[in-house]
């Protein structure tokens, strides 16, 4: 098996101002859901912080019983009180937390449905050049991996961080109310929790990136393995499989626990810096009620016949020590949350980046005008549009000099004028190519693989552009027809077969969706598909999945052929329709196709010249120039290329 290529390492990189952009579009379309979690948040935080000062106020009631200030029936009043009031605020915490957790769940999974709906179009809008330069599995892994980045970002990381963020500061205030000399330890440790945190957080979020990489490989692997599954076994290469996924899969498990090893490692080491820190603040604090120094400014509560609050300086008291105790809990649970979520945040950055790197593409440009309509031709020859389906139609093309419409017969005249084409810009693949296809004509391409054959056909439906004026269809540049009415003019049976999960008759009508089950049947019959659909277990309502895996190669071939059937329209592009099927087979469905090919034009293109001897005009291709035309008598005269291929004395390279 070809090594896996690895996805783009593009991960470590977000594009700068990509949170700042993600958090627009978010606040713009859900500014209210997002209100509502900001005030859910700051009311939890508050909650938090409200809960440990009243805390002390309870450990305050107990100091002022014990030392007799006041009498146990008011203390046990004051402490009833007290917790009654912890109660409502924990109530309105668990509300506010669940209020943000689910507003912001459900949030994120509107946001992310609107988005893979947004790239689903966007991408549905890309020209066929983008595909050919991303590798499907990249484009894949945007609609998974990526995406689920975001989820966990928008749901998770951004609320906790801010939540967490906002905690931190509430707590720093409310410590700096009580005790600014407390406050100072609290700060320093707080800082040796952010340098762990930044060292060994930047260590854990650069093996997550790379753990997405590896897991992208191996989702990769697998999905490769799964298509060549058959070449796989064919060379008998399982052992040399495993072997590869065995590489990939190792290196997943390392950077995966490199990963983990790395954050597991913060918070223990965080949680300890806590704990030094508690343990300090004890210390400190029973030394200042022991030594008996009144230089604490701060919050005096006093707890007596009256309650009262005071600021001044004064004595550290057991009760501050006690919200102290219980303010740094709640500091350093939340500054190891804050610390948590920069990985995810990263992550996020990069899943997005790509996200909008592929929104931004550009897509496929159309300044077409001119549009197919069906008409009514009335004796004297003159159109009339109507919205029956006349099977006759006509190119409406509208004039934006003064303002009238002129309707042009669509007759199937293509003329391709001089062409030179190259899918990059450093390599041409036609040259000076000219055809002339009038109504009617069957025109067909032979010539060896990779001549360009299919490439002309690229350029006459447009999935490539080329200078203006260079291809003609009925006279009109087809750089001035809307690319979609272009396309309908054309059934075209492509060169690989693609058939989608659904059964024979839904893939039939694809082709043309508001055709009747007996439009259906006619296509299958005049495709010579009819008789082995019926034969099928069901049928006509026969599942397909899997691109049809249930089918033979050339089973597949006479849906695609169906397919162009039953879309009707008035120019044929055969790709290669026929290069699977038996020449009886394909016998029959020439002559079904022969009827269906009355007075349209049609380009074959054909590996089997006995295909291609009834056609009007032969073109042979070499490298990308037409080196012989003619019709296949003409060329059999001629006695050159075609005449040696034909008589198999020479083969084109
Ligand atoms: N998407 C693409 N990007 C770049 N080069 C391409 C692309 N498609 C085809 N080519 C190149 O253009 C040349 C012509 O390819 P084309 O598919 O037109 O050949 P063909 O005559 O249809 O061959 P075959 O008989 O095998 O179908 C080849 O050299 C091929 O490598
Ligand atoms: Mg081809």
């Amino acid at each position: 098996m070809p090594p896996v290529r690895a996805p783009k390492g593009k991960l470590e990189t977000a594009k700068k101002g990509t949170l700042k952009r993600l958090l627009k579009i978010l606040f713009k379309n859900y500014k209210f859901q997002l209100i509502f979690s900001a005030i859910c948040i700051v009311l939890y935080s508050l909650g938090n912080i409200a809960s440990s000062v009243f805390m002390s106020v309870v450990t305050n009631t107990l100091e002022s019983a014990t030392t007799g200030r006041i009498s146990p029936t008011q203390a046990w009043s004051s402490m009833i009180t007290t917790l009654i009031v912890i109660g409502i605020i924990y109530i309105i915490g668990m509300a506010s937390a669940y209020g943000y957790n689910y507003t912001m769940s459900v949030t994120s999974q509107r946001f992310l449905n609107t988005l893979r709906k947004q790239m689903f179009n966007h991408m549905e809008s890309l020209p066929i050049k983008y595909f050919d330069t991303h590798p499907r599995g990249d484009i894949m892994s945007l609609y998974t991996n990526d995406i689920d980045t975001i989820r966990q970002l928008v749901s998770q990381a951004i609320p906790t961080a801010f939540q967490a963020g906002f905690t931190v500061i509430g707590a720093i205030a409310a410590m700096l109310l009580f005790s600014p000399i407390l406050t100072v330890l609290v700060i320093i440790g707080s800082m040796a929790m952010f340098m762990n945190a930044k060292t060994m957080g930047g260590k854990s979020a650069k093996y997550f990136v790379k753990q997405q990489i590896a897991t992208g490989k191996v989702e990769g692997n697998i999905e490769e393995s799964i298509k060549g599954l058959k070449v796989i076994k064919v060379f008998s290469h399982e052992e040399k499989s495993i072997e590869d996924f065995d590489k990939i899969n190792d290196q997943l498990c390392k950077d995966s626990t490199s990963a983990n090893e790395a954050s597991n490692i913060l918070a223990p080491i965080n949680g300890n810096i806590g704990n030094i820190l508690y343990v300090i603040l004890i210390v400190v604090g029973v030394l200042f009620i022991i030594q008996g120094w009144e230089i604490n400014p701060g919050l005096q509560l006093v707890i007596g016949d009256t309650f009262s609050v005071s600021y001044g300086i004064g004595k550290i008291t057991y009760s501050i020590i006690f919200f102290f105790l219980i303010a740094c809990r709640t500091f350093s649970n939340n500054v190891n949350n804050f610390t948590q979520q920069i990985t995810f945040i990263t992550m996020g950055q990069a899943g997005a980046s790509r996200i909008f790197d592929l929104l931004d593409e550009q897509s496929e440009t159309d300044s077409g005008y001119v549009t197919l309509v069906n008409v009514i031709k009335h004796e004297d020859g003159s159109l009339e549009e109507t919205s029956e389906r006349t099977r006759t139609y006509a190119w409406k093309h509208p004039h934006k000099a003064d303002g009238t419409i002129t309707y042009t017969e669509l007759k199937g005249d293509i003329v391709i004028d001089d062409v030179d084409f190259g899918y990059n810009q450093d390599q041409l693949v036609l040259h000076n190519v000219s055809i002339y296809a009038h109504p009617g004509q069957r025109i067909a391409f032979v010539g060896a693989t990779g001549a360009g054959k299919t490439t002309i056909t690229n350029l006459i439906n447009r999935f490539y552009d080329i200078a203006d004026g260079k291809i003609r269809y009925d006279g009109i540049n087809i750089n001035k027809i809307k690319k979609d009415d272009l396309r309908r003019s054309l059934g075209i049976v492509l060169q690989d077969t693609n058939l989608f999960t659904g059964t024979v008759m839904e893939n039939i009508r694809y082709g043309r969706l508001d055709a009747t089950d007996e439009e259906v049947y006619e296509a299958a019959k005049i495709a010579n598909a009819y008789d082995f659909i019926t034969r099928l277990p069901e049928g006509f309502n026969t599942m397909l999945s899997g691109d049809g895996a249930n089918l033979s190669q050339g089973q597949r071939q006479l849906l695609s052929i169906a397919r162009a059937a039953v879309a009707d329209a008035p120019v044929m592009i055969l790709d290669e329709a026929t290069s699977s099927i038996d020449t009886r087979t394909e016998k029959l469905v020439q002559k079904g196709m022969d009827m269906l090919m009355k007075g349209r034009t049609v380009f074959v293109i054909a590996h089997r010249l006995s295909t291609v001897q009834d056609s009007e005009a032969i073109m042979v291709l070499d490298h990308g120039r037409i080196i012989e035309r003619g019709t296949h008598q003409d060329l059999i005269n001629k006695k050159g290329v075609y005449y040696q291929l034909y008589t198999g004395a020479f083969e084109l390279e």
